[in-house]
């Protein structure tokens, strides 16, 4: 989608290039790792209970792929997420112990998940302020208000607000980086206009 080739492709590395190599039984491989290693956090079928939690259930296969390889390459800093068991981990940590296989798998299975937009309060002038600076900075990206799984990037459109709001603030402060063509669009963006995009995003267009 407009030219982004992927983190994976910036760093040089031949992501997916193995895809036609899965074996078939390779979704139920996806839901089983998703069950034991993703669910506690990003919930059943990849819809997260947790606001500061993103949903990833309905993401396509090369978004899932391509958001890991961003914790991977170091592209984007993992947040430490303290367990109900009091233990401590983090993206980075998660995606260091899977393999590129059961990576390819895990992606396969959320891609094949539905994305249910959350259902949260939100301002509608402000929404509506946002809905036009989208569609001129960043719906070529993000079409439809990010609700395009083909677009290949996270989904936007109904994601929690918390979690909308931590990627804001790191985007800003540089903890996670950006592909040089969102950035030059983001960047000039003010606060206000910001909280505009993240409350169109909130309410999921409607
Ligand atoms: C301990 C909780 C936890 C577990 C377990 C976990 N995640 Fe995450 N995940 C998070 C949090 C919190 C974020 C967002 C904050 C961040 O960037 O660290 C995230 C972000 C992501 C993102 C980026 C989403 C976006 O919209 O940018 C993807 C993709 C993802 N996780 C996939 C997975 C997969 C696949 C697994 C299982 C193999 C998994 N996660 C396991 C907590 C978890
Ligand atoms: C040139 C294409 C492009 C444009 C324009 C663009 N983006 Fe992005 N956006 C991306 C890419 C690429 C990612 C990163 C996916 C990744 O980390 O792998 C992304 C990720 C995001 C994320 C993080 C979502 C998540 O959960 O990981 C947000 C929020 C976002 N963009 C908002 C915006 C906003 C607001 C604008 C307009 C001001 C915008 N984008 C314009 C390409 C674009």
């Amino acid at each position: 989608m407009a030219g982004f080739v992927g983190w994976a492709g910036l760093a040089g590395i031949a992501a997916g290039a193995c895809l036609l190599c899965l074996p078939v039984h390779a979704t139920e491989d996806g839901e089983r790792i998703a069950e034991r290693q993703c669910a506690e956090c990003h919930g059943p079928g990849g819809r997260s209970e947790r606001p500061d939690t993103p949903s990833i259930g309905g993401f396509s296969e090369f978004a899932i792929m391509d958001l890991l390889d961003s914790y991977r390459l170091g592209f984007r800093q993992a947040r430490t997420v303290t367990l109900d068991d009091g233990s401590e981990t983090d993206m980075a940590t998660i995606v260091d112990a899977l393999s590129e296989r059961e990576i390819e798998a895990v992606a396969l299975y959320y891609a094949d998940q539905e994305w249910i937009p959350h259902e949260q309060p939100f301002d509608a002038n402000l929404a509506r302020r946002g809905a036009r600076i989208h569609s001129v900075k960043c719906g070529k990206c993000h079409p439809r208000g990010g609700s395009v799984p083909e677009a290949d990037h996270a989904l936007l459109a109904g994601q929690w607000r918390d979690y909308l709001a931590g990627e804001f603030r790191d985007f800003d402060s540089g903890a996670r980086r950006m592909a040089d063509r969102m950035y030059q669009r983001y960047d000039k963006q003010s606060p206000a206009d910001k909280a505009a995009l993240l409350e169109f995003y909130v309410s999921a267009g409607r």
